[in-house]
Formats: C-alpha cells, sequence, structure tokens
C-alpha cells in the first residue's frame, strides 16, 4: 500500500487529477505506468466492472496487484459490482488504498464503510447520476471520499452530465469538510474547471489523457485549467 503521508499528499494536493487507466494500453502495462508517472500523476484510479453492475467487464485483482508492484503511488480502487462486501478485503489485500463502492447496491453503506476503513483503507461511496445525493447524507461520517458519477458507470468517453455539478455544490455544503469529493466520467478540458468551482478534489479523466500520445503537456494543461475554477 501507499504510506500514509502518501495519501496524506494526495488528499492535500486538491485538486489532484487522477488517471482511470480503463482505456490505457495494456500491453506494456509497467511502460503504462511510467508514463503516467512521468507525467506527474499523484495516483491512479482503477475501474473494476463486473458486467452485471454494469454492462461491461474490465479487470479484477490480478490488475491491481500488478500496479501495485510496479507503483508506490495511491490506488484508488472504483469497485462497479454487485456484491462488493464479497470482495473488499481482497481489493485492499490487493495493494488499495482507496476502496469505493457503489450506494445503489448497499441498503445501509456504512457497515461496510466501516469495515474498509478497519481493514486500513479509505472508503469512499458513490452515487450513479440518478441517485439523488441527499440519499447518502446518513453515512456521510463513515465516508472518507464521495464519488459523485458525470456519466452512468460502464464505460470510458461518454459526455459530462451537468447534474454531477449540483450534487458537488450540495456535497460542499452539507459534507464534512475532510471528506474528499471526486466526479468521475467526461471529465476534460472543457468540464474540469467546473467540476472545482463546483467543489470537486479530484478528478478522475480517462479518455482525454489516454486518447494523448503525449501525456505530460495533456496533463499540465487539465491541472492548469483546474486550478483556474479554484
Ligand atoms: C466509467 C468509469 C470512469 C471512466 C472515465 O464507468 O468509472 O472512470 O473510465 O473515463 P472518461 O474520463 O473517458 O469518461
Ligand atoms: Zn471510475
Amino acid at each position: 500500500m501507499a504510506t500514509s503521508s502518501e495519501i496524506a499528499v494526495l488528499c492535500s494536493q486538491a485538486p489532484v487529477i487522477l488517471p482511470s487507466v480503463l482505456q490505457c494500453d495494456y500491453s506494456n502495462l509497467e511502460r503504462e505506468i511510467h508514463r503516467f508517472e512521468e507525467a506527474g500523476v499523484k495516483g491512479f484510479h482503477l475501474d473494476v466492472m463486473d458486467g452485471n453492475f454494469v454492462p461491461n467487464l474490465s479487470f479484477g485483482f490480478p490488475v491491481i496487484e500488478a500496479f501495485r508492484r510496479v507503483t508506490e503511488l495511491p490506488l484508488d480502487v472504483h469497485l462497479m459490482i454487485s456484491n462488493p462486501e464479497k470482495y473488499v478485503s481482497r481489493y485492499v489485500d490487493a495493494g488499495a488504498d482507496i476502496v469505493t463502492v457503489h450506494a445503489e447496491v448497499l441498503e445501509d453503506p456504512r457497515p461496510l464503510l466501516d469495515e474498509i476503513r478497519n481493514l486500513g483503507a479509505l472508503a469512499g461511496l458513490a452515487i450513479n447520476p440518478p441517485t439523488p445525493v441527499e440519499t447518502i447524507a446518513s453515512a456521510f461520517n463513515s465516508c472518507d471520499l464521495i464519488l459523485t458519477m458525470s456519466v452512468m458507470p460502464g464505460f470510458g468517453g461518454q459526455v459530462f452530465d451537468d447534474l454531477a455539478l449540483e450534487k458537488l455544490r450540495w456535497l460542499r455544503g452539507e459534507a464534512p469538510d475532510a471528506v474528499i469529493l471526486e466526479v468521475d466520467g467526461g471529465v476534460n478540458e472543457q468540464t474540469i474547471a467546473d467540476c472545482v468551482e463546483a467543489g470537486a478534489s479530484a478528478l478522475v479523466v480517462g479518455s482525454a489523457i489516454t486518447g494523448q500520445a503525449d501525456y505530460t503537456p495533456c496533463l499540465a494543461q487539465l491541472n492548469t485549467l483546474a486550478r483556474r475554477g479554484l
């Protein structure tokens, strides 16, 4: 796992961009990880999909373990799966520093979030675009991170839904200050400043980075634009 100081750095450097590696080159993962590190990323966002909660499959424990072997940066694992309670401990064992589960599959997310914390990782709670943000208020005290989805999860490269901005503004006012507010889906050069202005402190960016030949200028430009939202 990343050390607690690396995670503290991650949390303190808001707004921080976390690349979603869903569409990166898996034929040479180590080289891809180094390309992101050389571009200056502060952590990785890893999208786990089960073909049930979302209509797509991605990867599971072996890929998380591979990232853990190659990088010391924090790993932010987004579980888009139907039965997260069965698997969270294995994702922490695999090297996840942040484990995010979806509110839509949990009647009461608090016990699982508390379990994630007890396992030594940060606990994240995600909501899809149709899920009203007020429904997770009772779980705030069990959350280290709240993930507002700005697309329906399952695929990279979709169009940002502005409804996420309203949710972020509400969360900035209502959630404890220490909670990391993350946004995921369609974040790019056009939308990133609005996300920060609305209160996001962690910005997941997939295709807007992995679609570029050189990650370094792309990340620099996204960082500049993100800071305009402060
Ligand atoms: C969507 C995933 C996202 C996605 C982001 O299901 O959770 O992390 O890969 O990709 P872009 O930035 O291309 O929308
Ligand atoms: Zn994600």
